[in-house]
């Protein structure tokens, strides 16, 4: 207890302590970097014949699923198991949200089921805030609408810490980000997180989906062309095109888009000695990213998605009981 306190005034500071992970609003560079360590740990732990530690035994993690997902709820739903927490999953296809219930009514029903943490995603941008409004569980944003998705950010990052040879530190680093940046939440929170480490990030896109307003961060700089977004970066990160999202012909032809945009071996020359190729899934293969580009040697996509796995572990862990 903290001298001189109440029982009370500990709780409330206890309470006011504890966090969600919605972006990176509010998070230091520090913090990332003790959650980057923590997944070393863990990273650890999936090396063990047998992969699981009684951790987060005794809470109960819920995933919340409102849009499609493969990667991103599997290895959350792996990220908890392994840690010997329970797992209560919805997915609102097979859900009464189809039947016209509104969130608000789901979410209560599901409340009813008393998990500690929501794992949310869904379409709409600010869902997985309002959600932290409604319950007393914390909250992990897994993608809203093209608002964010950090814990995607978060993999990014620890996999080039992890793979980049020679790494020494984020600062003077640069990342490229090529396709649909309009749509995409990954590069939004790529954004946030790579300039709060300290890295600069280039993106890159066609005019129609390159929003000018992302060009005003620190460390931001916006290009329409791929050979200068390329040009020195460390890394690469390569977008699908999200014709979900998209509710007008923003394309002049794929044909074009692939052209001028397609990440490829030979427009990797110009970017650092070393750099790697990075790619958050799903892939189009030979649209926005060459095909044997996504297998050579320094791409590093497989590892993304197991590296989703440890990451999202530090990330329960740290929630759950880092802060006790
Ligand atoms: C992304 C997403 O859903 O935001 N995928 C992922 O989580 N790995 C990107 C995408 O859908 O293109």
């Amino acid at each position: 207890m903290i001298p001189g306190s109440t029982p009370l005034a500990e709780t409330a500071a206890k309470t006011s302590r504890r966090r969600h992970l919605l972006d990176f609003e509010g998070w230091s560079r520090d913090d990332v970097l003790a959650l980057l360590d923590t997944t070393d740990v863990m990273a650890q732990v999936m090396q063990r014949t047998i992969k699981k530690v009684p951790a987060l035994q005794g809470f109960t993690i819920g995933t919340l699923f409102f849009e499609d997902s493969t990667r991103t709820r599997l290895s959350f739903e792996r990220a908890a198991r392994a840690q010997s927490a329970d797992v209560i999953s919805f997915a609102a296809g097979g859900s009464s949200l189809s039947k016209g219930e509104s969130l608000k009514d789901t979410l209560r029903t599901i409340d009813a089921l008393q998990a500690d943490l929501y794992v949310v995603r869904h379409q709409a941008a600010g869902a997985p805030h309002q959600i932290a409004r409604w319950t007393d569980a914390l909250v992990v944003n897994a993608g809203d609408g093209r608002r964010a998705h950090p814990t995607q950010a978060l993999l990014d990052a620890y996999t080039f810490r992890a793979r980049f040879e020679g790494f020494d530190g984020f600062a003077g680093k640069r990342l490229a980000i090529v396709g649909d940046v309009m749509h995409s939440r990954v590069a939004r929170s790529n954004v946030a997180l790579w300039t709060l480490l300290g890295a600069e990030v280039v993106l890159c896109g066609p005019r129609t989906l390159l929003p000018a307003e992302l060009g005003q961060a620190r460390g931001v700089t916006l290009t329409h062309r791929v050979d200068e977004a390329l040009e020195g970066a460390h890394a690469v990160m390569a977008l699908r095109l999200q014709h979900e999202r998209m509710t007008r012909g923003l394309l002049p032809s794929l044909a074009e888009y692939r052209q001028r945009y397609q990440v490829t071996r030979k427009r990797m020359r110009a970017a650092h000695a070393g750099a790697l190729v990075m790619h958050p899934g799903p892939i189009n293969r030979d649209i926005e990213l060459e095909g044997a580009l996504a297998d050579a040697p320094y791409s590093v996509i497989e590892a993304q998605v197991a590296n989703g796995v440890p990451v999202r572990m530090a990330i329960l862990y740290t929630l759950l009981v880092g802060s006790r």
